[in-house]
């Protein structure tokens, strides 16, 4: 019998059953540690040994703990407590689509999931409503296949262009990020499938990603790490939140109660639930106690440790409940069905249109491209026939199908020639025989063939334009190097670049170069050899139709660059310290606040692309913006922008708050698709960047002769 107070002096007999959901203890250490469990790891491992090995646990717990999980090939997910109202919360990655595995011992269906094109593509696409689009299209697939968390969007800054896992992350900018990444996570939400923001924080290179320290100042990491994290919160009310791997300021991120709990929620009020990175460093009770709430994939020493510390009063089954309450207080918003049916048609529509809206014209000498259709191309390039459509690591997607470039290009009219592509398809068909296939974790990468004069001549005689491919493939736990071959050109590709150049030139034919690549590289040594420069990015799996649709005109590029192309990696602010060697245990962001455009603003360097660069196929006009402050003394802006060119276009407004150093403050505005506003310069920071990106919108595409006006808030 329990007796209850249902008001001042007002008693009433309740029978209480015990409610199905009572957790007993075991129970809720089973909730906030995932099922993987037979991995072990070994903290004293031999170096060069696997610090976790699986499968080879000696704990008989592995055998009943560990599940295939309702989902094959998804990440992991919770304890099966279905007899106390928590079945299974399933979660699988990743940013530019679900991973699960497609093909299924004994089951003769297929779980196929769509490519998206990566993440730096969607943040160049300056667009979204597209991101939006494509993060309800990625949510849908999940909730078709009985996916509950997404672990996406990947959102750290690009502090440095070596960092590996560039093509899953967005910008150097955090204003750029943050709202690309609210967008995604607003369209994946939309589907009852919860987002996972991450990697919470200051995961800026892959170097020793398990456990190097980030030294950086408070100022650095509130205005350039973790406000993109703060906008998307604020923007999306993201479902989770995943810690990072290495530590901040000597303090694990895992254990970081200051980041996990003082910030994250005591300052933004975000009411998700935080995971562990899989397999992330630390201590089961004090991931936990930092606000750590759910340990993922889960290991039986974490259980064990939680354990030890309840049992020695270190952690206390209150503080257990707090986490256990933070999941479910998400589990339950984000369930539905699971007829493994989703529309993966009309999703690679979606992946296809998404590529061409983020893909960023660099140069267009005497308008060689558009290409018209029906042209006879001579095209180059391992990635041309073997095109990269994403990433390796957990960003990979188990897709059906991927159209390389080639096909594509056939697809839209051309005429291949057929000598070249033969070429490329003999020695690409040799490089793989008796290799492994790729997987998620490996993809082998073909040596780029050095053409001969010969073969170029023939090739210029029989063509109307050469378009040669510049590849980079790129993935997690590894960070790229300044070598030939990474960040400079190899020197086939240089000698390629070169000779296609003065050869095609030498019989007046135009030269485009693309870039298939997650991140950038040098490009200042040859990007005048050829007439036109398209950076193509990581497509997806429709990227060959994409990049015909924008070669051939069909859709004019309009993506800007979401990071700095500096003309020598030494004129990058963290290229002083950028980790780049094994052994590097710590890392001093000593570039501060100022990183991206906001060093090269400071320090005066001229880059090569600044950010916000990209070319049109068109031109555009602009009114002079009109001004008006509101009561609460944010800044409405509104400007008309025209299609003054002769095709059809869509273009991107940026405005700027600007810091003159030493100016007086004023509100000028230059007129154009940038905007400059001058804000009472704050005496307590007298160290402001010049510039900071604080609004933005892009049109949609403009006729000729059409225009749009464009209305942005500057809060
Ligand atoms: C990986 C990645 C993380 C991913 C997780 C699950 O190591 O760091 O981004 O979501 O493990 O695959």
């Amino acid at each position: 019998m329990v007796l209850t107070a249902l008001g001042a002096g007002v008693l009433l007999p309740l029978c209480a059953a015990k409610p199905a959901d009572t957790l007993t203890l075991e129970d809720k250490v089973n909730f906030v540690v995932g099922t993987q469990r037979d991995y072990i790891y070994r903290p004293d491992a031999a170096p060069g040994m696997p610090l976790r090995v699986q499968g080879d646990t000696d704990d008989p717990r592995g055998a009943t703990a560990f599940s295939e999980g309702p989902v094959k090939g998804a990440a992991g997910e919770t304890y099966d407590l279905t007899s106390k109202g928590l079945p299974p919360i399933v979660m699988a990655d990743g940013p530019a689509g679900v991973r699960i595995d497609a093909v299924r011992e004994g089951d003769s269906a297929t779980y196929y999931c769509t490519a998206f094109p990566c993440a730096t593509l969607l943040a160049s696409s300056w667009n979204i409503p597209l991101v939006e689009e494509v993060g309800d299209a990625i949510g849908n697939e999940a909730r078709h296949y009985g996916v509950d968390i997404l672990l996406a969007p990947a959102m750290n800054i690009m502090r440095s262009p070596l960092c590996g896992r560039n093509f899953e992350y967005y910008s150097e900018d955090p204003f750029l990020t943050g709202k690309t990444a609210a967008a995604y996570v607003r369209g994946v939400q939309r589907n009852g499938v919860g987002a996972t923001l991450k990697h919470f924080a200051a995961n800026n290179q892959e170097t020793m990603r398990n456990g190097i320290d980030v030294v950086v100042s408070d100022r650095a990491l509130r205005d350039i790490y973790l406000e993109g994290f703060r906008i998307a919160v604020a923007e999306s009310n993201p479902a989770a939140v995943m810690s990072a791997y290495n530590k901040v300021n000597g303090k694990l991120m895992a254990e970081n109660r200051y980041l996990l709990t003082d910030i994250l929620r005591g300052e933004w009020g975000f009411d998700g639930f935080v995971m562990t990175d899989w397999w992330g460093e630390g201590n089961g009770a004090r991931q936990l106690a930092a606000g750590n709430d759910m340990l993922m994939p889960g290991t039986w020493r974490q259980y064990d440790e939680i354990m030890e510390a309840i049992a020695e009063g270190r952690f206390t089954e209150q503080q257990l409940d707090s986490n256990v309450a933070a999941i479910k207080r998400v589990a339950s918003l984000y369930r539905g069905a699971c007829d493994n049916a989703p529309d993966l048609k009309a999703h690679a529509a979606v992946a296809r249109r998404a590529a061409t809206d983020g893909m960023v014209l660099l140069e267009n000498r005497d308008r060689a491209l558009p290409i018209a259709k029906g042209s006879k191309i001579a095209l180059f390039g391992n990635a041309g026939y073997d095109t990269f459509v994403g990433g390796t690591g957990s960003g990979n997607v188990n897709r059906a199908y991927k159209v390389d470039i080639a096909e594509g290009l056939v697809n839209a009219g051309y005429n291949l020639d057929r000598l070249t592509a033969d070429g490329y398809a003999a020695r690409l068909a040799r490089f793989k025989e008796g290799r492994e296939a790729d997987d998620m974790w490996n993809v082998a990468v073909a040596p780029e063939y050095l053409l001969t004069e010969n073969e170029i001549s023939r090739a210029a005689a029989d063509n109307d334009i050469a378009v040669l491919v510049v590849s980079r493939m790129a993935g997690e736990s590894a960070d790229r190097t300044l070598t030939p071959g990474d960040w400079f050109l190899s020197d086939t590709e240089r000698a390629n670049i070169s000779n296609v150049s003065r050869i095609f030139h030498e019989a007046r034919k135009p030269v485009a170069v693309l870039l298939n690549m997650g991140s950038v590289v040098e490009m200042e040594s040859w990007k005048d050899m050829p007439d036109a420069i398209l950076h193509v990015w990581l497509p997806g799996q429709e990227a060959g139709n994409a990049v015909a649709d924008v070669l051939s005109g069909d859709v004019t590029p309009s993506g800007r660059l979401p990071m700095t192309i500096a003309r020598r990696y030494e004129d990058y602010g963290s290229a002083a310290n950028f980790p780049n060697s094994e052994n590097a245990a710590t890392v001093y962001y000593t570039d501060d606040i100022f990183v991206g455009y906001r060093h090269f603003d400071n320090s005066g360097i001229e880059p090569l692309y600044p950010f916000g660069y990209g070319l049109s196929y068109t031109t555009f006009e602009y009114t002079a913006p009109v001004v008006t402050m509101r009561e609460d003394g944010a800044l409405d802006i509104e400007l008309d922008v025209t299609n003054t060119g002769s095709v059809p276009g869509a273009d991107v407004v940026k405005v700027y708050r600007q810091y003159p150093r030493g100016a007086e403050p004023s509100f000028d505005i230059i007129e154009g698709s940038e905007i400059y506003v001058n804000p009472e310069v704050d005496p307590t920071n007298p160290v402001m960047p010049v510039r900071e990106l604080k609004a933005y919108a892009k049109t949609d595409v403009l006729a000729p002769g059409q225009t749009r006006r464009i209305k942005l808030t500057l809060k």
